[in-house]
C-alpha cells in the first residue's frame, strides 16, 4: 500500500516539475518523435510561427526593449574599440589586422556572412573569435585573447559589424556536413537534471513560458551577436547564450570554442540562413 502511494507520488510529481518550468505538460512531442531514430533527425520547425512570437513577446514585454533601444545600445562601445584594435599593432612580429586586412580592416567587409565553416588545418568548424585568434598567434606572433574578454568581443563584434545588413549564408556541404549533424544532434538531445534538449525549448514550445521568460522561436538567434543583454549587464557572444541555456537545463557547460559548441553553432546558424546580420544586437 505504501509503494503505492509513492508510486503514484512519483508518478504526479515528475509531470508537475515540468509543469512548474514549462508552464504546459506534454510528455510526448514532436521533439521526442522527432528523435526517435539514433541516425536521422528530423527537421523540426517551431511549433509557433515567428510572427505570432513576435506578437507574444510584445504583449509580454510591452515596450521595453524598445524602450531600452531609445536609450542607446551600451555594446556601441565595443564597436568603436573594436575598430581601433583592428589597427593596432600586437606581438612580435610588429602588425596589426590592417597590415594584412587594409586600412580598418575593410577588406573584410561582407566575410562574416559564411561563419562559422569549415576549416581544413582544424578538421573541424571555424568560427570568427577562433579565426581571429588564430590570425594573432599565427600571423602577428601575439597571444590569443581570452574568449569573453572586451578586446576578444571588441574585435569579433566589429569584424562582424562589416558584414551588417547582409543574410546569412553558411554552407553544409562536403567536409562541413558530419558537424552540421553533430551540431543538430546536439540540439535535439536530452540532457540535464531536466532532461530538457534545446528543441524542446525552441521548437516544441517557442512561444510559451518558462518560469518569468518568454521562451523564443529560434529564427533570428545567430543573427546579432556579440549582443549586449541587460540580464548579464554585458556584451557576450552567442557562445556564452549557449552556455547559459545550458546551466538552466542544469547540464555540463562545455568550453567556449569547444567542438560541441562550434557545431552547434553551426547548426544554429545555418536554420537562421537569410537572416540578415545586424550587430550588435540588444536583448533582455
Ligand atoms: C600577417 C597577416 C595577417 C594579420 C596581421 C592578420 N591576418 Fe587575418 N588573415 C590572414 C590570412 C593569410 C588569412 C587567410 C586564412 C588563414 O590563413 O588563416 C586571414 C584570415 C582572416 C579572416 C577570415 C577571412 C575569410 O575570408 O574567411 C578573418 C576574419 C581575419 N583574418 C581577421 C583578422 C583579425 C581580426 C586580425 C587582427 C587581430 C588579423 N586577421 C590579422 C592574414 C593576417
Ligand atoms: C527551458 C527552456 C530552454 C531550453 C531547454 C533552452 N533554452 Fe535557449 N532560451 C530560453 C529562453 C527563455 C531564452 C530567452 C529568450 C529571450 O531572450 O527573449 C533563451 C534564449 C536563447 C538564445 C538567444 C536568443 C536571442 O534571440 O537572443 C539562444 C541562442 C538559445 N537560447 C539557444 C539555446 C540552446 C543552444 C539550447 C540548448 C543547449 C537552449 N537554448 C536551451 C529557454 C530555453
Amino acid at each position: 500500500m505504501k509503494t503505492n502511494i509513492s508510486i503514484a507520488a512519483t508518478m504526479l510529481m515528475a509531470p508537475a516539475a515540468l509543469l512548474l518550468v514549462l508552464g504546459v505538460i506534454s510528455p510526448w512531442n514532436r521533439v521526442q518523435a522527432a528523435t526517435q531514430s539514433e541516425d536521422t533527425i528530423e527537421e523540426l520547425t517551431p511549433s509557433m510561427s515567428y510572427e505570432e512570437y513576435q506578437k507574444r513577446y510584445e504583449k509580454y514585454y510591452g515596450d521595453a526593449t524598445a524602450r531600452m533601444a531609445e536609450e542607446g545600445n551600451p555594446a556601441d562601445f565595443l564597436l568603436d574599440d573594436g575598430k581601433e584594435l583592428a589597427g593596432t599593432v600586437a606581438g612580435s612580429k610588429g602588425k596589426s589586422c590592417a597590415s594584412c586586412h587594409g586600412k580598418d580592416a575593410l577588406q573584410l567587409k561582407g566575410k562574416a556572412t559564411d561563419y562559422p565553416k569549415y576549416n581544413a588545418d582544424l578538421k573541424g568548424i571555424m568560427t570568427l573569435p577562433l579565426q581571429i585568434n588564430i590570425c594573432r598567434e599565427k600571423q602577428m606572433g601575439a597571444e590569443p585573447l581570452k574568449y569573453e574578454s572586451y578586446d576578444q568581443l571588441a574585435l569579433t563584434m566589429y569584424i562582424k559589424s562589416l558584414s551588417n545588413g547582409l543574410p546569412i549564408k553558411v554552407s553544409i556541404d562536403g567536409p562541413a556536413k558530419p558537424f552540421y549533424e553533430k551540431g543538430k544532434a546536439a540540439y535535439y538531445k536530452r540532457r540535464g537534471q531536466l532532461n530538457f534538449s534545446c528543441a524542446i525549448c525552441h521548437v516544441e514550445y517557442a512561444g510559451y513560458k518558462a518560469r518569468s521568460n518568454l521562451i523564443s522561436n529560434n529564427k533570428h538567434h545567430a543573427d546579432h551577436w556579440p549582443s549586449y543583454r541587460l540580464k548579464w549587464g554585458k556584451t557576450g557572444s552567442l557562445q556564452r547564450r549557449f552556455r547559459g541555456c545550458l546551466k538552466n537545463m542544469r547540464a555540463k557547460r562545455a568550453a567556449y570554442q569547444s567542438e560541441e559548441l562550434r557545431n552547434l553553432e553551426l547548426y544554429l546558424t545555418y536554420i537562421n540562413n537569410g537572416d540578415l546580420i545586424q550587430v550588435p544586437g540588444m536583448r533582455m
